[in-house]
C-alpha cells in the first residue's frame, strides 16, 4: 500500500460510521489496495485538515454532518449537481492538483429507488420533508426523473418556500409547511429531516399515502427509525430506511476515485443482515 491509496471520511460525529467497513468491501471486491479511516473533525477543523490531507498525499475524501458546505467551499471545481446541492460528500485530488468536489448523494438515492426498488419516479407525486443540506442534496437528481409533482414541506415554511424557486420549475416544485398538506396525498415520501436522528417525528397530517405509496427515510439506523415506523403503522407499500443509499452514494465515490464501479446489491444485504442479527 503507498501513501497515495489513502482515503478517508471527515465528519462530527464520526465513530459508527459504516464508511470505512463499505469501501473496504469495495476494495476487496473490485481487487483494489486502498486505506480508508474514519476521522472526527469538527467544522472548525476542516479546512486545515483536509488541506494536510491531500498535501500528505491523500487520494480522495468523503465529509458528512457538518462538513459538506464547508467541502463545497473548499473544492477548487465542482461538478454540475454539487453546484446545484451547494453541498460536496466527495472530494477527489485530481492529476493536476486540483481537488474536485462531488455531491453523490442524491445520485445515490435514485439508484437505491430506481434499481434496487424498482419504485417508478417518472409521473409520480413525491413529497420531501424538510429543506435542510439533505433536502438540497437530493432535488435535483429527483427531478430530472421527471416526478409529476415535487412537494417540499418543511417546518420552517419560508426555507421550503425559497428551496423549491432556486429550481426554478414552479410547475413542478412547490414548498409548504406540514399543516398544507391536509387533503393532498403522494405515491413517495422522502424523509430529509434530520428528525430521525433524535428520534422524532415532523408532524404528519393522516392521508398523505396514496394507494401503494413507498416511503423512504435517507436516515438509518439499528433500528426502524420514527419514520419508517410512521409509514409501516400507515399501510406504505414499502417503508425503507437510507441504508441502501449510504451504500449507493459510496460505490459513485468509489467510482470517482477509481474508476470502476462497485457490485452493490451483496453489500446492502450483507449490512442488512448484520444489523438484524
Ligand atoms: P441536514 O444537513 O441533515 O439536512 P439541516 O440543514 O440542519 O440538516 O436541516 C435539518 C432539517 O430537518 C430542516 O429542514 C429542519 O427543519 P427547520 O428548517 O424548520 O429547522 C428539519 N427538522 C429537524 N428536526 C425536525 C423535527 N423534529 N420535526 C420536523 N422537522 C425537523
Amino acid at each position: 500500500m503507498t501513501l497515495d491509496d489513502r482515503y478517508a471520511v471527515f465528519g462530527h460525529p464520526i465513530k459508527h460510521s459504516k464508511s470505512p467497513r463499505i469501501h473496504q468491501l469495495f476494495a476487496d471486491q473490485t481487487g483494489q489496495t486502498l486505506s480508508y479511516t474514519a476521522q472526527e473533525v469538527t467544522a472548525e477543523q476542516f479546512t486545515t485538515t483536509a488541506t494536510s490531507f491531500f498535501t500528505e498525499g491523500g487520494k480522495g475524501l468523503n465529509c458528512t454532518v457538518p462538513l459538506k458546505e464547508l467541502a463545497w467551499a473548499f473544492a477548487d471545481n465542482k461538478t454540475n449537481r454539487a453546484q446545484l446541492a451547494k453541498a460536496v460528500n466527495t472530494l477527489a485530488m485530481q492529476a493536476d492538483g486540483t481537488i474536485l468536489g462531488d455531491n453523490t448523494d442524491g445520485c445515490g438515492l435514485v439508484t437505491d429507488l430506481m434499481t434496487n426498488h424498482a419504485i417508478k419516479l417518472a409521473g409520480s407525486n413525491i413529497l420531501i420533508l424538510g429543506a435542510g443540506g439533505a433536502s438540497r442534496g437530493i432535488i435535483s437528481p429527483v427531478l430530472e426523473q421527471a416526478p409529476q409533482a415535487l412537494v417540499i414541506a418543511n417546518r420552517t415554511v419560508t426555507k421550503a418556500i425559497a428551496l423549491a424557486a432556486e429550481f426554478q420549475r414552479p410547475d413542478v416544485i412547490t414548498g409548504c409547511g406540514f399543516s398544507d398538506l391536509n387533503g393532498q396525498s403522494f405515491d413517495l415520501i422522502l424523509n430529509a429531516t434530520s428528525a430521525s436522528l433524535s428520534d422524532e417525528l415532523p408532524p404528519l397530517p393522516s392521508g398523505l399515502l396514496a394507494k401503494n405509496a413507498i416511503c423512504y427515510d435517507l436516515a438509518y439506523g439499528n433500528k426502524p427509525t420514527e419514520f419508517v415506523q410512521w409509514g409501516l403503522g400507515h399501510n406504505a407499500a414499502k417503508s425503507l430506511d437510507g441504508l441502501g443509499m449510504l451504500v449507493e452514494q459510496a460505490a459513485e465515490a468509489f467510482y470517482i476515485w477509481r474508476g470502476i464501479r462497485p457490485k452493490t446489491a451483496s453489500i446492502i444485504d450483507l449490512l442488512n443482515a448484520e444489523r438484524n442479527a
